[in-house]
């Protein structure tokens, strides 16, 4: 355990912590258990969107419990602690930023921010519409992907007027052209200012160079390499690498990038098992440590897929590049030097 936390402590140092949220590098051969383990059934009713996030201290955020509470694991505690929005509008998604503040969008389109220091709630944007997903990027940025007008909004939060929402993805009217998204879900965007969209209803992964409009498919129907197709993906996370892990959400797997291309993940196999199913997959968060939990919207269960350590033990990186490996790859046994 001291092992471990030594070598999180070393890893995040040479890494930088730009982001709040866990973004591991991982070996070539990494694996993980395709048989999942619960991490926490929910009780909120099926209509409602599951919500997850995990931090760098491997605090899990979840809407697990009942209706008005976020419940929050903090490291190694086996129960959680309820953060309460004691509120009638349920909420859509939530963002938690390096300081452990956590912003979330309401069903009623406002967006608040919960502050850790003093336990209190502050207002910060009212919406034209429901904010499906949101992120924050490396700038403070806020983002928010409104899936029933399909576009992608931006907000400085630097600024406290709301006057600076700008549309930085979509149009407005949906479709599938390079500058148009269908039902946009999950976004994510990189340190680059990229972002990532799950393009749900056109069945795609679109990336929107920093400043562009016109997107590029990099998964799903109409990309350049289509190797894999997605059914209605609902969200998209990148590794350090860049490597793309997009919750296939129709077909009930998760598919991922790799050095040799498209892979399908989890939910591949065994679909008749209740361990190795996802029954529509929507959120995805690693933890420290590399392991992937996922929401499993209609299973209304916290999955937990392990990573395999000893799956990069083969892998060439072993013996050639140890030390490397060591200080900056995430392989599993190998960190522990
Ligand atoms: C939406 O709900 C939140 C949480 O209850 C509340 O603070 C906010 O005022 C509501 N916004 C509107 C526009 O009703
Ligand atoms: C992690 O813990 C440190 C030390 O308690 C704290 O300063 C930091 O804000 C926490 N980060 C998050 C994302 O909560
Ligand atoms: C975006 O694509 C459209 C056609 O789909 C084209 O007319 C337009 O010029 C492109 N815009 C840029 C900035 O490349």
């Amino acid at each position: 355990m001291i092992r471990v936390l030594i070598l999180t402590i070393l890893i995040n140092e040479i890494l930088g912590n730009a982001v709040s949220f866990n973004q591991p590098k991982f070996c070539p051969t990494v694996k993980w258990n395709s048989k999942g383990e619960l991490f926490t059934a929910t009780e909120t009713s099926r209509s409602l969107p599951l919500i997850l996030f995990i931090d760098t201290n491997n605090t899990i955020y979840v809407n697990s419990g009942k209706e008005d509470v976020i419940s929050v694991w903090y490291k190694d505690h086996s129960h959680p602690k309820s953060i309460s929005y004691l509120s009638k509008v349920e909420i859509s998604s939530i963002f938690v930023i390096d300081n452990g503040d956590i912003y979330i969008a309401y069903l009623n389109n406002t967006i608040s921010k919960w502050i850790a220091s003093t336990d209190s709630f502050v207002h910060v944007m009212n919406g034209e519409s429901i904010c499906a997903d949101l992120f924050i990027d490396v700038n403070n940025n806020l983002y928010c992907s409104m899936a029933w007008e399909d576009v992608v909004i931006k907000r400085s939060l630097y600024k406290d007027k709301e006057t600076d929402i700008v549309i930085v993805a979509g149009t407005g009217s949906g479709g599938s052209a390079a500058y148009q998204l269908s039902s946009p879900i999950g976004i994510f965007v990189d340190t680059n200012l990229d972002l990532y969209v799950a393009d749900r209803h056109n069945d795609r992964i679109q990336l929107f160079h920093s400043g562009e409009r016109n997107a590029t498919t990099v998964a799903g129907q109409g990309s350049l390499d289509f190797t894999i197709s997605l059914l209605k993906p609902w969200s998209i996370v990148l590794d350090h690498e860049k490597y793309l892990f997009i919750l296939d959400y129709g077909n009930g797997r998760i598919v991922r990038s790799g050095p040799h291309g498209f892979q399908c993940l989890l939910g591949c196999i065994a679909k008749e098992i209740k361990e190795y199913r996802l029954y529509d997959p929507s959120r995805l968060s690693f933890d420290v440590n590399g392991n992937l939990f996922v929401c499993d919207a209609n299973g209304r269960r916290i999955q937990r897929f392990t990573l395999q350590k000893d799956s990069c033990e083969k892998s060439e990186y072993r013996i050639s590049a140890r030390k490397r490996c060591i200080v900056s790859d995430f392989c599993g046994d190998m960190l522990i030097p």
